[in-house]
């Protein structure tokens, strides 16, 4: 069925429960991907919260990008223990290279970039994910070698 379809089936599974639009959120987020904008006045009149609500918490969290994602993700830890050992830097590269801020995808639909704060894996910083792969002390140089292996 159409986008809203599966959000009205999503909702109705979550019937009854208190708080649903969070665990709404992500399912919505698991069964399209994203949460396209179109959906927001879906969410709100099944939920009875007002647009404004949803689409606030929408854009709070982070994790619901409300476009399609590319067919790479490459999340940068952003926390402080890869900070101190050059995180910013390995940011600052990817942002560059690919012409996209945190939470935006290259203008082919390629590379998701996305920031994300602590990747449990602060021991060896600066870390870095690459579709859903993890990768350990990341040098801006290394993260160009990241982004250039197809399917790394
Ligand atoms: Fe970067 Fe924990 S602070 S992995």
């Amino acid at each position: 069925g159409s986008p809203e379809d599966r959000v009205r089936a999503i909702v109705a599974a979550h019937r009854g429960e208190r708080g649903a639009l969070l665990p709404v959120l992500h399912s919505v987020k698991e069964e399209l991907g994203y949460v396209d904008p179109a959906v927001i006045p879906v969410l709100a009149a099944e939920l009875n919260l007002s647009r404004a609500d949803v689409h606030g918490v929408v854009t709070f969290y982070e994790d619901f990008r409300q476009s399609p994602p590319g067919r790479r993700t490459v999340r940068i830890c952003r926390a402080e223990a890869c900070q101190a050992v050059g995180a910013a830097d390995v940011a600052e590269r990817a942002r560059n290279r690919l012409g996209v801020s945190f939470g935006e995808t290259t203008s082919d639909g390629e590379i998701t970039l996305d920031q994300v704060f602590c990747l449990g894996n602060c021991a060896t910083g600066p870390a870095v994910e690459v579709d859903g792969r993890l990768y350990g002390r990341v040098t801006p140089e290394r993260l160009d070698a990241l982004l250039t292996a197809e399917g790394a």
